[in-house]
């Protein structure tokens, strides 16, 4: 078997919490690819790679720490996943869970999460409650009824998730063969910045990591939590992150930072990297490269990887209010479609 066809948690046992006879519920996560990006690399005057977390099984990065947090859970005999969610943690438990043939539930803050992650959460049978508030009550919800149900909490408060997000800096070592001086990637609740950095750390090596949060939900960067976040990134739209003193730990230690990027600086981001590097992310995971335009020269690394954690069909509607593109209604003549085409 080609490296690209080991489930996670088989590629790499020895460093993840699992003995040999241990289940291992798994989709084929992890082993994304990693893409050079030449029109960013000019723009940003350095060597730009993007680590496409979007290939993993449901589109998204979550599937590494689901893959551990469902593993465990069902080693430990749980029969039931509950977790707070902007979407696709909610997509990611519910696959798991089906897969492993338990029950899911998932509280979503209503009206702010993508179509594509609602869609996926119900055809994997996740019970769906949409919460009227916010991810961080959302989040404290799910804290108090962990406490009073025997239901595992697959958030990334959860050690599992964080353990399996930390192969994704395996990977990139692998590849770049060490070769690695700054990382940018966006921060919703913190969980993935902590896991990289975990997995550098265990690897030795470390590249300065530039956490990105959209301005309008950025409390590392304020210093407090905000309490009525808001980005057009709806799945980083967090005001309270559970992972807070990891994040500042992993910037500070990186000698990177944390930083804000303006929803319409993530929006440019998001159409440069389809338009110009053939590469449809959702908007959140553009906010790393929004970071990297903005900061990237003046923080003058050499070698750079953008993680895009998120596939570009989790939020068609984002895409379609924010696309530069025309739909053009024709009849079925020559006519004017010739003339709509060669315009
Ligand atoms: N990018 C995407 C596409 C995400 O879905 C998230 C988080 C992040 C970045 C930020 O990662 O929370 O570890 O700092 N989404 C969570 C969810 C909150 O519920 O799906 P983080």
């Amino acid at each position: 078997m080609s490296k690209c066809h080991v489930p996670l948690i088989e590629r790499y046992r020895e460093r993840l919490p699992f003995a040999a006879g241990d289940p291992v519920v798994t989709l084929q996560e992890g082993s994304t690819p990693l893409l050079r990006a030449p029109v960013l690399s000019e723009l940003a005057g350095a060597e730009v790679r993007l680590k496409l977390e979007g290939a993993n099984p449901t589109g998204s990065f979550k599937d590494r720490g689901m893959t551990c947090a469902v593993s465990a859970a069902v080693r430990d005999g749980a029969k039931a996943v509950i977790c707070a969610s902007t979407g696709n943690t909610a997509a990611s438990a519910a696959a798991y869970a089906a897969r492993a043939g338990i029950t899911c539930a998932v509280i979503v803050p209503e009206g702010n999460i993508a179509e594509g992650k609602l869609a996926q959460t119900l055809m994997h049978g996740g019970r769906v409650i949409a919460l009227a508030g916010n991810f961080d009550q959302a989040l404290e919800i799910v804290r108090e009824l962990v406490r009073r149900h025997p239901i595992a909490l697959v958030n990334s408060v959860n050690e599992y998730r964080i353990e399996g997000q930390k192969t994704a800096a395996f990977e990139l070592l692998e590849d770049l063969d060490g070769e690695l001086d700054a990382l940018y990637i966006p921060v919703g609740n913190a969980g993935n910045v902590t896991a990289y950095w975990r997995g550098f750390v265990e690897m030795g090596a470390s590249p300065r990591l530039y956490g990105l949060q959209a301005e309008g939900a950025a409390p590392l960067v304020a210093g407090h939590p905000i309490e009525h976040p808001e980005t057009v990134a709806t799945a980083i739209r967090i005001g309270n992150p559970a992972r807070w003193e990891d994040a500042m730990d992993a910037a500070t230690a990186s000698r990177g930072a944390i930083r804000a990027v303006s929803d319409e600086e993530i929006l440019d981001a998001y159409r440069l990297l389809a338009r110009r590097e053939g590469m449809f992310c959702e908007p959140a995971s553009a906010a790393s490269v929004a970071g990297l335009l903005k900061y990237g020269k003046a923080d003058g690394a050499e070698r750079v990887v953008c993680v895009l954690t998120g596939r570009g069909l989790k939020d068609p509607q984002t895409a379609l209010e924010h696309n530069n593109g025309a739909v053009i209604r024709c009849n079925a003549e020559i006519g004017p479609i010739e003339e709509a085409i060669l315009a």
